[in-house]
């Protein structure tokens, strides 16, 4: 039965086809190469994939500019292909979710071309026009420093349209009616190919309210609730996980109190505390945004994230505290973008130290949450700097030390892959790492497995437990009878610490490490002392490893849902 709620214990790998494998020799990834890959990511033990735009696009913004909802770009196959690669990862347990990019098309999309032909366009009123040019058009862009305004003119109808995001993207006029029946049907037609649900764009301004006259959108949130009932009566475990970058205390109108909107998101607020975490070997503020997006429905999940394609926004963080994260892993200009965040992939933020990096991904798998991980994290591939804007985290997968690292056979690879310095392909690739019995792909692959055997983190209830050092954070889950606890040490320097578990005797008397063999006794008082080397992790189980046969079927009273 808890099964049927994949999502709550999915670990969700990340990828885009263009980058991935290129099987037919010109240069741009494809369906073919990513099915053939399919066995990788199996033994890495992931579950789900989340597929970023592959529908035909003149791919101005990677893709997120979707010229046709019910096609696969030709660069990438077709729809047979596509079909292939969710049969193939349905024959090894893998699910997929894919991008709805539903705020904005293309501005080559037929729609906007046939809207802007004519003012009487059965299309035209699908996109958001004005006759003179806004007084806010200068306000609300989504890309400050590359973005020039909300608002373009279309020089064949004289009039201007809005776009939230680039001038290429005019936003869809997601009030009207028929443009919402083309969002379910597009929702249907990939179900029907085998998805498993969908990663939503940009949801906050899909549901806002938009127009020449609007000062200050107004968030519609009963749309979410039709997307849902749509799709679950369609195939009732598709889900959507939605990105919506807002403050807590709108989260629980994201996923509805009943449960009946969105079934996940991406905790945007604990990613920009986690970076400040890692950043001041302080755990406060981040123990505090844990609290903060702790109120959600049972059902619902939060998508746990270190880094993605986009830029790591911290627009969300004190002055302070962002400056405090722009020294630490993003002190130069051109590491940074749009004015709030950094594009670095992950390993070059940290200096590539190994010890930071597998603290890091230890958090990001034992916070509450579903983990994502981001395709050539696994392997702790770096960025290119000299490409713009965040194309410099989306360089091609690293698979070997072969020409063109293994990802084409092409004479040249539509986009550069990194070929020097220490994150080149010829140091960094899989098939390295895969003979290396310590290399960051094998310890993920582990800690993935142990991830997949410690179903607390998904379903329980969580409580952060006091350690009385600022750069210790220890949070316990609890679930069906069991309970399992989590220590970081943020800080460059060993820590010890004493904590009370919290449990009663005597499954507060043994702490059985998961992952060495440092187990941790009580002392007489009933409380732990635990020394942690810098930057060290532990994940234990409270009382021992007979905890399978003591789970309960069913939720203690009172925790069946998180308090709000
Ligand atoms: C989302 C995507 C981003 C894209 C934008 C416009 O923020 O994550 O990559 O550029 O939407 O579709
Ligand atoms: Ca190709």
């Amino acid at each position: 039965m808890i099964d049927d709620l994949w999502y709550k214990n999915a670990i969700i790998y990340c990828l885009s086809i263009s980058t991935y494998m290129d099987a037919n020799g010109d240069g741009i990834g494809d369906f073919k190469g990513l099915e053939r890959r399919l066995d990788y990511l199996h033994g890495l033990g992931i579950t789900a994939i989340w597929l970023m735009p592959f529908q035909p696009s003149p791919m101005r913004d990677d893709g997120y500019d979707i010229t046709d909802y019910y096609g696969v770009d030709p660069r990438y196959g077709t729809l047979g292909d596509f079909v292939e690669f969710t049969h193939g990862c349905r024959q090894r347990g893998i699910r997929v979710i894919i991008d709805l990019v539903v705020n904005h098309t293309s501005d080559q999309h037929p729609w906007f071309k046939q809207a802007c032909s004519s003012r009487d366009s059965a299309y035209r009123d699908w996109y958001v026009w004005s006759n003179k040019k806004p007084a806010n058009a200068k306000r609300g862009m989504v890309f400050p420093g590359v973005q020039k305004s909300t608002w373009s003119r279309n020089k064949q109808c004289g009039q201007w349209y809005f776009h939230r995001f680039y001038e290429f993207q005019p936003d869809l006029n997601t009030s009207n009616p028929h443009v919402q029946a083309e969002i379910l049907k597009i929702m249907g037609f990939w179900i029907q190919l085998g998805v498993s649900g969908f990663r939503m764009d940009a949801v906050p301004f899909v549901i806002a309210t938009k127009g020449p006259k609007v000062r200050k959108p107004v968030e519609q949130y009963d749309m979410l609730r039709s997307l849902r009932e749509f799709l679950q009566w369609r195939k009732g475990d598709a889900i959507i996980l939605a990105e919506a970058n807002v403050l807590p205390n709108s989260d629980m109108e994201y996923f509805g109190r009943d449960g009946d909107r969105m079934h996940m998101m991406f905790n945007f607020h604990v990613n920009q505390h986690l970076f400040y975490a890692l950043a001041s070997a302080d755990s406060r503020p981040l123990a505090k945004a844990l609290a903060a997006t702790k109120p959600r429905p049972a059902t619902a999940q939060w998508g746990m994230f270190l880094r993605n394609h986009d830029e790591l926004d911290l627009g969300r963080l004190t002055k302070r505290q962002r400056n405090a994260v722009f020294r630490a892993f993003g002190a130069k200009k051109n590491m940074q973008l749009y004015d709030r965040g950094i594009r670095r992939r992950l390993a070059p933020m940290l200096g590539g130290d190994r010890r930071r990096l597998e603290l890091s991904y230890s958090l990001m798998c034992t916070l509450p949450g579903t983990p994502v991980i981001r395709y050539g994290d696994e392997i702790a591939m770096g960025d290119n700097l000299d490409l713009p804007e965040r194309n410099c985290a989306r360089t091609p997968m690293q698979w070997s030390n072969e020409a063109h690292a293994g990802f084409t056979q092409g004479e040249r690879p539509s986009l550069p892959i990194i070929d020097e310095g220490p994150y080149g392909y010829e140091h960094v690739n899989v098939a390295k790492q895969r003979r290396d019995p310590n290399s960051m792909l094998n310890w993920t692959e582990r800690i993935i497995r142990m991830r997949k055997e410690v179903p607390e983190v998904g379903w329980g209830d969580f409580k952060i437990i006091a350690t009385g050092d600022p750069a210790v954070l220890a949070i316990r889950y609890d679930w069906r009878n069991d309970s399992v606890l989590f220590v970081h040490n943020l800080k460059d320097t060993p820590r010890e610490v004493t904590i009370d578990v919290g449990l009663p005797k005597p499954v507060n008397q043994l702490l059985v490490n998961l992952l060495s063999e440092k187990h941790s006794r009580a002392d007489r008082r009933g409380k732990h002392c635990l020394l942690i080397e810098a930057y060290g992790y532990r994940w234990y189980r409270c009382g021992g490893l007979d905890y399978l046969l003591k789970r309960s079927d069913i939720d203690a009273e009172g925790a069946r849902s998180h308090p709000t």
